[in-house]
């Protein structure tokens, strides 16, 4: 099965987190940074992943353009959705449903809260300010959820089998 991961990413988080889906899911498995490069021909994927991080609320433009611009595409597939953000429980819900088309969440294998981080080394000087001020946080911290990226991981995995009730 061939699966692409397509992300965005502002200061790497989400990049380390499609990297460790690409290991835990196996063969064939490419990454595309859509900040970097165009999205390859969705048509010879099976299995598509697409992964974001929020910043004040909101996943990255080209997101949501990509999802907008390929939405018949990925209904034809394994489709995974996931964010990385630092709020968790409710409010990190509430931004994975902003992030992503209705349709789309309904229609993917997994979709995750996958955690996040806050890296001060690589935030500007507005970024840090901002930070300090609405997370009252003064320094790196880290919330990547190990667990979450390896259940993630498992759903997508999964074969639907439909005789599996008879069991
Ligand atoms: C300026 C700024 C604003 C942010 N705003 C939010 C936010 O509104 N909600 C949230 O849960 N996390 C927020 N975050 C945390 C990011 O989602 C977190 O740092 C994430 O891991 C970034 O992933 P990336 O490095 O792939 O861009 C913010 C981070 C920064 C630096």
């Amino acid at each position: 099965m061939k699966t692409l991961i397509t992300y965005c990413t502002t200061h790497g988080c989400t990049e380390t987190i499609a990297r460790e889906l690409q290991q835990l899911l196996g063969q064939d498995v490419v990454l595309c940074n859509l900040k970097k490069e165009k999205a390859p021909d969705l048509s010879s994927f099976d299995r598509i992943i697409v992964g974001g991080s929020i910043h004040a609320g909101q996943i990255q433009k080209r997101i949501k353009s990509f999802c907008k611009q390929h939405a018949a595409d990925l209904k034809e597939k394994e489709l995974g959705l996931f964010i990385c953000c630092m709020d968790e429980g409710e409010e990190a819900q509430t931004h994975l449903s902003n992030a992503y088309p209705e349709d789309l969440l309904n229609h993917a294998k997994a979709t995750a809260c996958l955690g996040g981080e806050f890296n001060f080394e690589k935030m500007n000087f507005l970024e840090k300010f901002i930070v300090r001020k609405v997370a009252k946080i003064d320094h790196s911290a880290s919330k990547m959820d190990k667990q979450a990226i390896r259940k993630f991981s498992n759903r997508m995995d999964r074969i639907f089998n439909p005789f599996l009730f008879l069991a």
